[in-house]
């Protein structure tokens, strides 16, 4: 770790760090860029068939001057065939992180996945995505896993027309043999697929010419043109307002079922969560604080800032003074603390939880939580210490969620 005076970097150890840096990437660049590499570096076989992702102990980190940021330091979950995850956590946490390692778009040369692996199921064959090579990821992307980014307006090219954009991604992924006529036929099919009504004449508009919510139906028409199995949406709705936001959703459950693909739902909004996802994670500074089924999280929560995350969210029909927020922020990801990540921040916690950062405890074959309080020797001062209020609160929220969402579906 770097030394810090009063918080700041010396000329000379920013100057090492640097140095040192430049020497790690340069080794993982070569890595990635070698040619003509024999499969079996990068093949591997799924643990279990039914999954289309396994994520097993993912550690993606950034190689900065200011230090070493642990973007995701030990991450594990599975995607299985045709099943939402979704995946929750305040701003900065490590979401994006995660996803963007699968598809190995993270920033690089500084962003680089340094341990575990990520494996992909691509039916005969299983991807290690840490170790497979760049060109081997062209032809994975948009065919085996595609995504829908945060912010359309900002993926689209202003300068070209909708249609010639979508015919390029066909194109690129599957345009081998295909004549110009044969593939503007698939683009208007995806823009169909997607409830664009005059598919042919938005297909000559530029992105300008469209409205937030169909500029998102169209990322999604060329998230989903080559038909991957792994669709990423990553705030797929932040941007749009909530008539829009319920159609987009309404949509990617639908086409889920249709093309019988997992997504990957990436929300800080534990309401959307609540409606798609067959199955939650939730992530705390770069680590998974506890995963479970839909309905373990929502109706048995059990991590404090899962409880917190869904106290501070309004419920519908309740009229408070005021909202809960959790107090607090993230810690700083270059210089983590070496017990509970959480333990600054929470509310419920115990002697025990000045040691080191809490292992795993299994709720259930599906639910699991890192937090001290879960262990057989503490459950008994963890039942003299709760924060009844937050509780309460967090419980009414999480049901109400559900619910609302057992109701949209
Ligand atoms: N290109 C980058 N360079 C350095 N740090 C980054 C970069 N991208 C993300 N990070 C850091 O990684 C952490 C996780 O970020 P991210 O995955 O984007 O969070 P989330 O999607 O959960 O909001 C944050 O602390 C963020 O500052
Ligand atoms: S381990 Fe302790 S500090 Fe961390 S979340 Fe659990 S109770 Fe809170
Ligand atoms: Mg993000």
């Amino acid at each position: 770790m770097a030394k810090e005076k009063n918080g700041y970097l010396s000329a000379r150890e920013s100057r090492r760090i640097s140095k040192e840096n430049r020497r790690i990437m340069g080794e993982y660049e070569k890595k990635r860029k070698r040619k003509n590499v024999d499969e079996n570096e990068y093949l591997t076989t799924m643990h279990d068939k039914n999954n289309a992702v396994e994520f097993d102990n993912l550690h993606s980190y950034f190689f900065t001057d200011a230090g070493t940021v642990k973007s995701v330091d030990g991450v594990s979950f599975n995607v299985p065939i045709g099943k939402t995850v979704g995946i929750v956590g305040e701003s900065g946490c490590g979401k994006s992180v995660t996803s963007l390692s699968l598809m190995q778009l993270l920033q690089r040369p500084q962003g680089q996945i340094v341990d575990g692996e990520i494996r992909l199921n691509r039916g005969e064959k299983a991807y290690n995505i840490a170790e497979t090579p760049q060109e081997i990821m062209q032809d994975l992307r948009g065919n085996a896993i595609s995504m829908i980014f945060q912010e359309p307006m900002t993926s689209l090219n202003p300068v070209f027309r909708i249609g010639d954009q979508v015919d390029e991604v066909i194109e690129l992924h599957e345009g081998k043999g295909k004549t110009k006529e044969e593939i503007r036929k698939q683009t208007i099919e995806a823009l169909e697929l997607v409830g664009i009504a005059n598919a042919t004449g938005v297909a000559e508009m530029f992105p300008h010419e469209l409205s937030g919510g169909m500029r998102q139906r169209v990322m999604i028409a060329m998230a989903l043109a080559c038909h991957p199995r792994v669709i990423i949406a990553d705030e797929p709705t932040t941007a749009l307002d909530v008539t829009i936001q319920a159609q987009i959703l309404d949509l990617l459950r639908e086409l889920k079922d249709k093309i019988n693909a997992s997504i990957m739902l990436i929300t800080h909004d534990l309401g959307v969560i609540a409606e798609m996802a067959d199955y939650v994670v939730v992530m705390y500074a770069g680590r998974i604080v506890e995963k479970g089924t839909a309905e373990e999280i929502f109706y048995h929560p059990a991590h404090p800032y899962t409880l917190g995350l869904m106290a501070s969210k309004p419920v519908v029909g309740k009229e408070v003074d005021e909202l809960y927020s959790i107090p607090g922020k993230v810690p700083n990801p270059v210089n983590m603390p070496d017990y509970c990540y959480f333990k600054d921040r929470c509310e419920m916690c115990l002697e025990c939880c000045k040691g080191e950062y809490p292992g795993e405890i299994h709720l259930s074959d599906t639910h699991v939580v890192s937090c001290y309080r879960y262990y057989e020797e503490h459950k008994e001062e963890a039942a003299q210490k709760v924060n009844k209020e937050l509780m309460a609160i967090a419980s009414m929220a999480a049901k109400n969620d559900k619910e609302v969402a057992e109701d949209v579906k």
